[in-house]
């Protein structure tokens, strides 16, 4: 049965072992995996992922004792961003990562936007957002090889379009 709760300080260095598993796959298509640099959650340092257990909501999904997924959401204003969303690499495509999105959501239903970073070259990435109501708000280049969909949903105090 999945759980999921608050992170605590303790879960930290697993829930960055996952994040790192989860997104190796990105970093090989880009080409990057060894240093991390292209993809900021694989050269996201242990310190990061604290301060944001102790001073935003960063959430885990257990099953049994394990932890299989993680999610954190930074409320800056009345803007929610949404990061690193992982899910462990043998757990994926079975709705833990849909289950963590919308726990995040309803923990942090009353802000105006959610906001969230993506890679589309992953392909399922833009389409499993989409399909939780995110819309692609523009295409950037975080670096010569690297490009970013940004992507954004209306929160409860946004009225929809
Ligand atoms: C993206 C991610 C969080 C989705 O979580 P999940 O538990 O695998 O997703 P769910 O089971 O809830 O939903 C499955 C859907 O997600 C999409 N998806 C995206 N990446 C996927 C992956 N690696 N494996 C399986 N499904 C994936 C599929 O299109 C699938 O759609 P379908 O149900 O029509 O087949 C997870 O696959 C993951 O950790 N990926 C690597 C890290 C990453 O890219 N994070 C998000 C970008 S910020």
């Amino acid at each position: 049965m999945l759980t999921i709760t608050s992170a605590s300080i303790e879960d930290a260095p697993t829930m960055l072992d996952i994040q790192r598993r989860a997104f190796a796959e990105e970093g090989r298509r880009v080409g990057r995996l060894e240093d991390g640099q292209e993809i900021p959650p694989l050269a996201e340092p242990l310190a990061d992922l604290v301060e944001h257990i102790e001073g935003q909501t960063a959430l885990v999904a257990r099953e049994g004792n394990r932890i299989v997924g993680a999610v954190r959401g930074i409320v800056t204003g009345r803007v929610c961003v949404i990061r690193a969303l992982v899910v462990d690499t043998d757990r994926q495509g079975q709705g833990i990562g849909s289950a963590l999105l919308h726990a995040l959501e309803r923990r942090l239903a009353d802000v105006d936007r959610y906001e969230l970073t993506t890679n589309p070259i992953t392909a399922g990435n833009v389409p499993f957002y989409e399909r939780h109501g995110y819309r692609l708000t523009e295409l950037t280049h975080y670096s010569a090889t690297v490009r970013l969909a940004q992507m954004a949903k209306p929160g409860r105090g946004e009225p929809r379009q």
